[in-house]
């Protein structure tokens, strides 16, 4: 059996907690690979709700292990307010079911002060962050100046390290961002506490994969955000500071790359978006008010309000391409249920031509308008389906769209946030 990647093929909230939860029955491991706490991963198991920022969405299997990866960026509290949440909940998180990999960068304060301050400094033309910091320290880490998960273990080194960086950020947030300043003191005896209560779970999550390749074991790699947010390959600027395609499976957990085995894309079956930057497919009509309430679309992270719009398949089918796609998880597709028309984006037109990639330019991008193929809808509800033969065939009809304009076969379908409301067309596991 293949190991599997998931990543979204959107701007995220595509349902990848779900799927990662459901693929881990198979799984021994699950490891992040990149993003941090601004994600928010979804799950419903039994009636009950759980949603991780940065523990893998395979916690909830006590056989499986979880790992967090170098290249994930870590805010300590907020992981251990999870493990905290978990075992309150009965559910036993040690060493032996999570590990934190010691060169993962490790999120400030002052990470989360800059970003915060920077948005309101730039006004209408923010990104609309999560304001976790996330940016900031990704930017620490290239800048070589990020204090790593290793360096909890060493009072003098962080020390010396958070006193050194405060003189460049206090003289940063106070003289250009117009906030208040930092102590050095009472951040290093925080951070001094939290590191005693990680120090089990730190280790080398490169050779642990490695190890568990030998035993020939299944790892699930799961992705946060999603490609359009992509530092390189997204929306730029509007995204967040990661690399968050398949290929940083490898890099962003210390595993080759010939490791990686089925690439499983997630589609959800409308688009959403989270925060500022283009939408070509964007609804703001009473049809993108009827998804966006039906699709309980707000934010897992922040609470805010997902724009809503049609299924813009040149947005995934760029998705496919960057992330050599095996087959496609299509995600609430119960959520279109009852509309008369659904449409598809089949291609931007830009200045009188069509094109079917997204440019990188943004304001060629602004000039796109969606080209549509208009598919009837169905009223009956799917929520309880469990064969591909029990679709209306007007939601049939959609799918077979997706399949053929993407030219990647669909493996799964998700008719509901739980997890036995899935249809699994072909096992990911087994091609
Ligand atoms: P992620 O960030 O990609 O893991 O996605 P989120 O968890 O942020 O957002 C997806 C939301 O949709 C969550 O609230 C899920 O419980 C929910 N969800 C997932 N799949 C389905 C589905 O097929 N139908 C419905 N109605 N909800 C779903
Ligand atoms: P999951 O893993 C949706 C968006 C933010 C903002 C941009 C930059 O749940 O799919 P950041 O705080 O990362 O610097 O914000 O990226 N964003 C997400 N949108 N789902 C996410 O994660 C996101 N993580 C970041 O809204 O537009
Ligand atoms: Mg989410």
């Amino acid at each position: 059996m293949p190991n599997i990647v998931i990543v979204g093929t959107q701007w995220g909230d595509e349902g990848k907690g779900k799927i990662v939860d459901l693929l881990t029955e198979k799984a021994d491991m699950v490891v992040r690979f990149q993003g941090g706490n601004n994600a928010g991963h979804t799950l419903v198991v039994g009636g009950n709700q759980f949603i991780f920022h940065l523990i893998p969405s395979g916690i909830l299997y006590e056989n499986t292990k979880c790992l967090i990866g170098n290249g994930v960026v870590v805010d300590p509290e907020v992981l251990l307010d999870e493990i905290d949440d978990l075992n309150r909940s009965g559910l036993k998180v040690d060493s032996d079911r999570l590990s934190l990999s010691d060169k993962a960068h490790v999120i400030m304060p002052y990470h989360k002060a800059i970003d915060m301050a920077r948005e309101v400094a730039k006004g209408s033309s923010k990104i609309g962050t999560t304001g976790r910091g996330i940016g900031p320290c990704y930017e620490d880490k290239a800048a070589r100046i990020g204090i790593r998960v290793i360096d909890l273990t060493d009072p003098k080194i962080l020390e010396k390290k958070i006193r050194n960086n405060l003189k460049e950020k206090n003289f940063y947030l106070t003289r250009f961002l117009n906030a208040e300043p930092l102590d050095w003191r009472p951040m290093l005896e925080k951070y001094l506490q939290m590191a005693d209560k990680l120090y089990p779970y730190i280790s080398d999550v490169s050779l642990e994969l490695d190890q568990a390749l030998k035993e020939d074991k299944i790892i699930l790699f799961e992705g946060a955000q999603g490609t359009h947010l992509d530092v390189d390959h997204g929306t730029y600027p509007f995204v967040t500071s990661s690399i968050t395609v398949a290929g940083n499976a490898s890099a962003g957990s210390g595993t080759g790359p010939g490791s990686l085995g089925h690439i499983l894309g997630i589609v959800k079956a409308y688009t959403t978006r989270v925060g500022a930057g283009p939408f070509v497919t964007e609804l703001t009509d009473e049809v993108g008010d009827y998804i966006q309430e039906k699709g309980n679309e707000f934010g897992a992270t922040t609470g805010r309000r997902r724009r809503c719009g049609w299924l813009d398949l040149v947005v995934v089918s760029d998705s496919c391409r960057i992330n050599g796609l095996n087959s496609l998880a299509i995600t609430k597709l119960d959520v279109l249920t009852g509309l008369d028309s659904l449409k598809i984006c089949v291609g931007y037109r830009l200045d009188n031509e069509e094109v079917n990639h997204r440019p990188a330019s943004l304001t060629q991008l602004s000039r796109c308008t969606p080209v549509y193929m208009e598919i009837p809808g169905w009223h009956e509800d799917i929520s309880g389906v469990n064969s591909m033969d029990h679709l209306p065939s007007n939601a049939r009809v959609y799918l077979e769209a997706i399949e053929d304009i993407t030219g990647i076969p669909i493996s799964m379908i998700s008719v509901g946030p739980g997890r036995e409301q899935t249809v699994i067309v072909r096992d990911p596991y087994e091609s």
